[in-house]
């Protein structure tokens, strides 16, 4: 897999979260908040699991307080995507308040002013080549920074994203994964900008479940993390078992294990491009694996994990939390 983290690398990636928290989010932001091998500069924040960007923002510093690092920022992006108006179902399965409608503590914590795009920007114009952008929400705020900032491709170091379907059906419908399906004008752009891009669609995310005997052992833990994983949980399982499925999808994390573990997956190099006007099809992620499009393969396509190692650490790292 490209970009082998090794788990002896001295220096921690140093990465920028771009998220729309929600339920799964929240567990990606703790995991890597957790964890040695990565260094989250900031959180920047996206229309998704909710248009309401400014609670998305709240419930961002609610989960950095709760894991007691105030002191990491959170800058607000944009609110809808960048052409058709927000029509995202996130409440259905992250609960209203986008943390499972559990009750949510107003954090003293509160946003910077700078815009999501600036942030990201800035950050990367200052630390050249050393920032990963780690995008777990539509792609709209990395869409806009690229807009701001045309050399942000050789200015990040990679970006690493969980969105799209490549090998399999879709969440949202047959063929289109919700994150990409939120702004698939976005995720072209991002698709076409010429970085190095991992990407961790449903192909890979659906093959880590998290029950609840494994969610009862987090909050058995005996730690604050542990147990408000649990309880933003009871909503989003539900959700899942109400749509036939036993147990949940962690979609999120697996963007963040593959770089802390990247031995724990399977992945091939394809070039990916994304559809945005097809009446089926606007939002499908294309893998172009006989080059027939003519580009180099840009995307490091995850395909398989060893999901039982993916449990172990994740539970291992929650429990080193508050
Ligand atoms: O399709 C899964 C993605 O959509 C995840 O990022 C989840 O948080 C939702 O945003
Ligand atoms: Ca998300």
């Amino acid at each position: 897999m490209a970009e082998q983290t090794s788990p002896e690398r001295a220096t921690p990636e140093r990465i920028i979260i771009d998220t729309d928290p929600g339920v799964d989010d929240s567990m990606a932001i703790l995991l890597a908040l957790a964890s040695p091998e990565v260094q989250v500069e900031g959180l920047t924040i996206v229309f998704g699991n909710s248009d309401n960007v400014r609670m998305l923002a709240r419930n961002a510093c609610v989960v950095l307080e709760l894991a007691q690092r105030p002191e990491i920022p959170v800058a607000v992006g944009a609110a809808n995507p960048l052409v058709r108006p927000y029509h995202g179902r996130g409440a259905s399965v992250h609960g209203a308040n986008g943390l499972g409608d559990i009750p949510v503590p107003e954090p003293s914590k509160q946003p910077v002013e700078q815009p999501a795009a600036q942030f990201i920007v800035e950050q990367c114009r200052a630390h050249p080549g050393q920032i990963t952008l780690v995008t777990i929400g539509p792609l709209t705020n990395i869409a806009l920074a690229l807009r701001l900032e045309p050399e942000l491709p050789r200015l990040a170091r990679r970006l690493v994203m969980m969105g799209g379907a490549v090998t399999v059906p879709g969440n949202v419908n047959p063929v289109a994964e919700a994150n990409v399906h939120n702004d698939p004008e976005a995720a072209r752009l991002v698709f076409h900008a010429g970085w190095p891009i991992t990407m961790a669609g449903l192909d890979v995310t659906t093959r880590v479940r998290m029950d609840d005997p494994y969610l009862e052992s987090l909050r058995d833990l005996g730690n604050r993390a542990g147990r408000f994983i649990y309880d933003i949980t009871r909503f989003y399982i539900r959700a899942y078992r109400e749509r036939g499925h036993p147990n949940m999808a962690v979609h999120d994390s697996s963007a963040l294990v593959s770089i802390i573990r990247p031995e724990l997956f399977q992945s091939k190099p394809v070039t990916v491009d994304v559809e945005t006007v097809g009446e089926l099809t606007r939002g499908q992620t294309i893998g172009d694996w006989r080059g027939q499009y003519g580009r180099p393969p840009q995307t490091e396509l995850l395909l398989d994990v060893d999901a039982k190692a993916f449990r172990a650490l994740y539970r291992e790292r929650i429990a080193t939390l508050p």
